[in-house]
């Protein structure tokens, strides 16, 4: 079951949810619940708002900060947006990037998604690529062609050496929020998949290392299934994420089938 090359990430997306205070009360629950974990990265992902707070009371813990979303220039009059260089400040190594969500009420497309996973990279964050057919597009049997089509599009241009330091999630948007999980079946052969095309575009030894996460649905209960499958290393929670006690549950149960 180990994976030497890749250490499970579990990244918690709380989307627009929780106040500084609230985050700042989770971020204390949750380090005291995970504080002997080390074989499993993880990762918290809070409102831009709450970013900093939460950072400062990350410091000296195992879990690293993400942030949703972000602009591409580094600073400039691009009002209500935030840059690169301002989340690497308030504490972030992640950044979470075209997100289902983003894409469907912000009308996020491939490039400006790719516009951004190059100033992430630029700027020393690690990218969190989302992508995922809706449940039409799978019913039509165009799964594949949709997800070669963002991860094509979303990683345009860039060095085979910078795949390395991405992450790609693939999250159903039919999974997301619905308490529809894709099976671990399901989910596998498309993580599969995009293993395929990564090795493809930057090179079999890239690919094999490169994260993918599974997201839609996950919760403590079914958390075990997906972290068996050879191409999934870990998860992008959404709704479970927003509980200490949930979460915690969803790393300890990876830490747990790891280790065996
Ligand atoms: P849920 O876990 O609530 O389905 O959300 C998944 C998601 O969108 C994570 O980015």
């Amino acid at each position: 079951m180990p994976r030497p090359l890749r250490q499970p990430l579990i990244a918690g997306n709380w989307k627009m949810n929780k106040t500084v205070s609230q985050a700042q009360a989770f971020v204390n629950h949750l380090r005291e619940a995970v504080a002997g974990v080390n074989n499993v990265e993880i990762v918290v992902c809070p409102p831009f708002t709450a970013l900093f707070s939460a950072s400062q009371a990350l410091k000296g813990s195992n879990i690293f900060l993400g942030a949703q979303n972000m602009y591409y220039y580094e600073k400039g009059a691009f009002t209500g947006e935030i840059s690169p260089l301002m989340l690497q400040e308030a504490g972030c190594r992640y950044v979470i990037l075209g997100h289902s969500e983003r894409r469907a009420y912000f009308g996020e497309e491939d490039t400006l998604i790719n516009l951004k996973v190059k100033a992430a990279l630029r700027t020393g964050l690690t990218p969190i690529i989302c992508i995922g057919e809706q449940l039409a597009e799978r019913e039509a049997g165009k799964t594949k062609e949709v997800i070669q089509k963002q991860l094509a599009g979303s990683l345009a241009g860039l060095d085979s050496e910078l795949y390395s330091k991405v992450v790609i999630a693939y999250e159903p948007v039919w999974a997301i929020g619905t308490g529809q999980n894709a099976t671990a079946f399901e989910a596998q052969e498309v993580s599969n998949f995009i293993r395929g095309l990564l090795a493809n575009n930057a090179g079999p030894s890239w690919a094999e290392k490169i994260r993918l996460l599974y997201g839609g649905s996950v919760k403590p209960a079914n958390m075990a299934v997906f972290i068996k499958q050879p191409d999934i290393d870990g998860a992008l929670v959404g709704g479970a994420s927003l509980e200490a006690a949930d979460f915690a549950l969803i790393i300890k149960t990876v830490q747990e089938v790891i280790s065996k």
